[in-house]
């Protein structure tokens, strides 16, 4: 019995997918509390689930309204157990060049996965893709 070539690709496709799903890059996360006006979206306000890029990722704004999955990974400084064990998935609505992490969550975003106390954290995040944009949807 052989399986067809096209299986065969199909199967590659949904390897491929599921490793670009589970591929995160480390980093850090502040968080702020003033979300409008934004660097991408001017006074319209766009929820409170949102972050801003630093310089890295900013890329000219080419980031604004590209949605992250955020998951906190451990501390950065003295307060133990930051992590909630949680993971959200927020939109990148503003610019920040000078919030010392990767991403400047929202404080509600960021109170979902981390305690707000630790101030920074560290985190991995990843992209999330068209499909799990529409599935969550
Ligand atoms: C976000 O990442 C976490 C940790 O890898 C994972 O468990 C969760 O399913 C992801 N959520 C989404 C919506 O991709």
């Amino acid at each position: 019995m052989t399986i067809s070539k096209s299986i065969l690709l199909l199967l590659l496709g949904v390897v491929a997918t599921l490793f670009s799903i589970v591929l995160a890059t480390p980093g850090t996360a502040t968080f702020y509390t003033s979300y409008v006006p934004s660097a991408c979206y001017g006074s319209t306000p766009q929820g409170a689930i949102i972050a801003a890029a630093s310089d890295p990722l900013w890329a000219g704004g080419k980031i604004c309204g590209k949605t992250f999955n955020v998951t906190c990974t451990g501390p950065t400084n003295p307060v133990p157990h930051p992590c909630t064990g949680r993971s959200i998935v927020v939109k990148i609505v503003d610019h920040c060049p000078s919030c010392g992490g990767t991403l400047d969550l929202s404080k509600e975003a960021f109170s979902t996965i981390a305690n707000p106390v630790a101030g920074v954290i560290k985190i991995d995040y990843a992209q999330t893709s068209r499909y799990l944009k529409h599935a969550s949807l």
